[in-house]
């Protein structure tokens, strides 16, 4: 996609879309075209239009050069324009271009939308994301937005903006693409492979543990996960270098990649199980994110640890009462195979505490529970400290990727102590009570005093029903947020 920014209209085809706001109305028409003043006025005379919120028109003009579809966008009162509202209009504008197949599109960013562009730019990016079917014969060639002018008078760092969107939304596509491929097609194989490949591209280094090496290094519990899998568990660590300091300390983020998880002998029903290939979510954010680090210039350094497995049925898998011993030596009493991501990130948690880390970070597809108490516009937000948990929340209400705090009351760690081990993995007969919370209170007993907050994406990586700027399915939940708070 070719983005042009140009302070009159030179389009000559495809669509053209004029976001209005209230207060704006009478000030615009003297920056459009005749023949769209006039049909504002008209509008105004007919249908009563005032920019209101909601107001939106679309009609086709016969002039020669010039484009033959307009689309009239009431905005509502300048005070209410957020990044929200903007990647909305953003997504809206995209599915519009997409759905009546402009690949030309021109779009009036005036007054106070223009801080607001590059929200615009990257809702537009991310509403035309595809997911490439696999289908032996592709009937059609795809739809694709060819040129995007932006007509404003501003002077602003417009370019800037559009290439940061750029990097974001390809990373958002990137994660999505992970996320939605089936546990067949992305595995854990096939995650390493990329993870070395774009770790060439964007500068940063991998390092891939395999099974043999998790075995000898005693990775416990997430190797037990993976016993009933025909795959080999792998472990990847990305080590981002972006600070000045070498010796800064590092930032360790933990995403959960299972590839899929049945949930085992305490197996999935019907209509829980067949999403679950989206298991791996946490996992794909952290590598999306390590994709845009280096193009972003984020001068921290960052080390990233997915743990790769998969939660299967068979002759050797683990069982309900197993007791199995973890990387920091604690043991765990399973009471629900079900409930594996935690065992794997609490191996992963183990590992990147030998880093030193300022802080740490674990974004999973931890509970259902989470949907259950927040939806699927909210990721739970926990951890032991308030002040990144903070941080966190206030930078994905930024960029509308948003997360809420739930509690970790100090009782929820006492209902994981386990009479015969340890820790258990679940408190059986109640686990449904707060089960997110006590999900990160079992990883909480690994983390110890670093700084940690963790992302549950449980009820956000997946959707089905999408923002205007999202589709069915993957939504990369986590990885916007993140991106916004380490660019800080
Ligand atoms: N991967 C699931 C959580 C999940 C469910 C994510 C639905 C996305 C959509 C996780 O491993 C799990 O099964 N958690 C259980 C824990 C329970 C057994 C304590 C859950 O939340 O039901
Ligand atoms: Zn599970
Ligand atoms: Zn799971």
């Amino acid at each position: 996609m070719q983005i042009k920014i140009n302070q009159k209209i030179t389009s000559t085809k495809g669509l053209l879309v004029i976001p209005v706001f209230q207060e704006d109305f009478k000030k615009m028409p003297s920056l459009l075209p005749k023949n769209i003043q006039e049909l504002l006025k008209f509008l105004e005379r007919k249908e009563n239009f005032k920019g209101k919120k909601g107001q939106s028109f679309s009609t086709f003009i016969t002039q020669k050069n010039f484009p033959e579809k307009v689309m009239i966008f009431g905005m509502g009162t300048l005070s209410k324009i957020n990044h929200r509202l903007s990647l909305n209009l953003g997504g809206q504008i995209g599915k519009v271009a997409k759905s009546s197949k402009k690949e030309d599109v021109s779009i009036y960013i005036s007054g106070k939308l223009e801080n607001f562009a590059s929200e615009l730019i990257q809702g537009i990016m991310m509403s035309l994301y595809r997911i490439d079917p696999y289908k032996s014969k592709i009937e059609k060639p795809p739809y694709e937005l060819k040129n995007l002018e932006l007509v404003t008078i501003a002077d602003s760092d417009f370019a800037k903006n559009i290439r940061k969107s750029k990097i974001i939304a390809q990373a958002v596509s990137y994660v999505k693409d992970l996320v939605n491929a089936p546990a067949n097609k992305v595995d854990a194989e096939y995650l390493s492979a990329d993870a070395k490949k774009i770790a060439k591209k964007s500068g940063f280094n991998v390092k891939i543990l395999d099974e043999k090496e998790l075995k000898r290094q005693k990775w416990g519990a997430m190797l037990a996960v993976n016993q009933g899998s025909a795959r080999e568990a792998k472990c990847i660590i990305l080590d981002y270098q972006g600070a000045k300091n070498k010796n800064e300390k590092p930032i360790i983020l933990v995403g959960k990649g299972v590839i899929f998880d049945s949930g085992g002998y305490n197996l999935k029903p019907l209509n829980f199980i067949e999403t679950m290939h989206q298991d791996m979510a946490g996992g794909a954010t952290v590598l999306g994110l390590f994709s845009a680090l280096k193009d972003l210039g984020i001068k921290k350094n960052i080390i990233g640890i997915i743990p790769i497995v998969e939660n299967m049925i068979s002759g050797k898998s683990y069982r309900p009462s197993d007791i199995i011993t973890t990387l920091s030596g604690k043991t765990v009493e399973i009471t629900n195979t079900d409930a594996e991501g935690r065992l794997v990130l609490a191996d992963a948690i183990t590992y990147g505490l030998k880093f030193k880390p300022q802080y740490l970070i674990t974004v999973a597809t931890l509970t259902g529970a989470v949907g259950i108490a927040l939806g699927d516009r909210y990721s739970g937000l926990m951890g032991n400290n308030l002040v990144l948990r903070k941080a966190l929340q206030f930078s994905g209400r930024e960029v509308d990727d948003l997360g809420w705090p739930l509690p970790l009351h100090p009782d929820f760690k006492k209902k994981m102590k386990s009479e015969i081990a340890d820790m258990k993995n679940t408190d059986l007969g109640t686990a449904r009570f707060a089960g997110s919370s006590k999900g990160a209170a079992f990883l909480a007993s690994f983390i110890g005093k670093v700084p940690w907050c963790h992302i549950d994406i449980g009820g956000t990586a997946f959707t089905m029903d999408p923002k205007p700027y999202e589709h069915k399915g993957a939504t990369a939940a986590g990885l916007r947020m993140l991106l916004n708070f380490l660019q800080k």
